[in-house]
């Protein structure tokens, strides 16, 4: 499945905003001690979970970026450069100065489907990721979790979709949407039978029954005025899916979509943090 830059630039304010503040502490004090943590982050996109969780951690880190889209790993090399204080090209990829601390990046192509551990034998001290396990499937699910185990690997992740969007004001056709979008949702995305809204607490039992100590928090979106434009994105991506699914008539798709982007849509996304320490 592909993401475009564009999309995920738009999402990267609210997503920064909404993770829990608390958890990501807990995941930072897991580091502390370390010279210069290891920060593996599977899906980075265009690097958004590194800006948004860098400033959590200590003066000096080094993060791998893996995705399998060679075009979002390029941009998260250009957006990075432009978000660092300094930026330093490398050999392995870019060393960023950024309010004191210094971050030493290089990006992976992978794919995770064929691979769940790419670390490989560079044990990394933190395996991270964002808006990413509401695409896998149960089954990848045990094969990433029993890796992460076998070399007693942290995870922290965010943003993990797991509730469907409420919308407001309500209109007569929000309940027949959201049924054809979860079903839509639940489509192979790439890792099997996408596990959807079900993923997050699949992957929190499973490391629970491999001897992680596990935390949930909740991290929805809330969109109101100020995200006029990502709500129409939400919107029209909604739409789009629904008509996949074959089961809603293009005219009450057109209502809906019109009322959703009138201004006055409020939106709220449930999404989940994770922190799963090995014990
Ligand atoms: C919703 S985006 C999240 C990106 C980024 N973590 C963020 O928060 O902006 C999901 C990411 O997973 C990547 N992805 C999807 N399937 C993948 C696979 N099989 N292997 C590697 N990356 C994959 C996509 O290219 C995309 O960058």
């Amino acid at each position: 499945m592909s993401f475009s830059a564009e999309w995920l630039r738009l999402r990267e304010p609210v997503d920064h905003r909404s993770r829990d503040r608390a958890l990501l502490a807990k995941a930072a004090r897991y580091l502390e001690g370390k010279s210069e943590p290891v920060i593996y982050d599977l899906g980075a996109g265009a690097g958004s979970n590194l800006r948004g969780t860098a400033g959590a951690l200590g003066q000096r880190q080094r993060w791998v970026l893996a995705d399998y889209d060679p075009e979002l790993l390029s941009a998260s090399l250009n957006f990075l450069a432009a978000w660092a204080d300094q930026p330093r090209a490398t050999a392995a990829g870019l060393e960023l100065e950024k309010n004191g601390s210094l971050i030493r990046v290089e990006v992976k192509r992978v794919d995770l489907n064929a691979n769940p551990a790419p670390w490989g034998n560079t044990i990394p001290d933190l395996v991270t990721s964002a808006a990413l396990f509401d695409l896998v499937s149960e089954r990848w699910i045990d094969r990433f979790c029993e890796a992460l185990a076998k070399d007693k690997l942290a995870l922290y992740t965010t943003l993990v979709h797991d509730e469907t969007a409420k919308w407001s004001p309500p209109h007569e056709a929000d309940q027949q949407m959201s049924e054809a979008f979860e079903r839509d949702f639940g489509k192979e995305k790439g890792f099997g039978p996408s596990a959807g809204n079900k993923a997050i607490g699949y992957m929190a039992r499973k490391l629970g029954a491999l001897g992680y100590a596990v935390e949930l928090a909740d991290s929805p979106w809330r969109l109101g005025a100020d995200d006029y434009e990502l709500i129409g994105q939400l919107a029209d991506g909604w739409a789009n899916a629904v008509r996949e699914t074959g089961t809603v008539v293009e005219a009450t798709i057109q209502s809906w979509l019109a009322a959703r982007k009138r201004h006055g849509t409020n939106c709220i996304v449930g999404h989940k943090d994770l922190l799963a320490i090995p014990r």
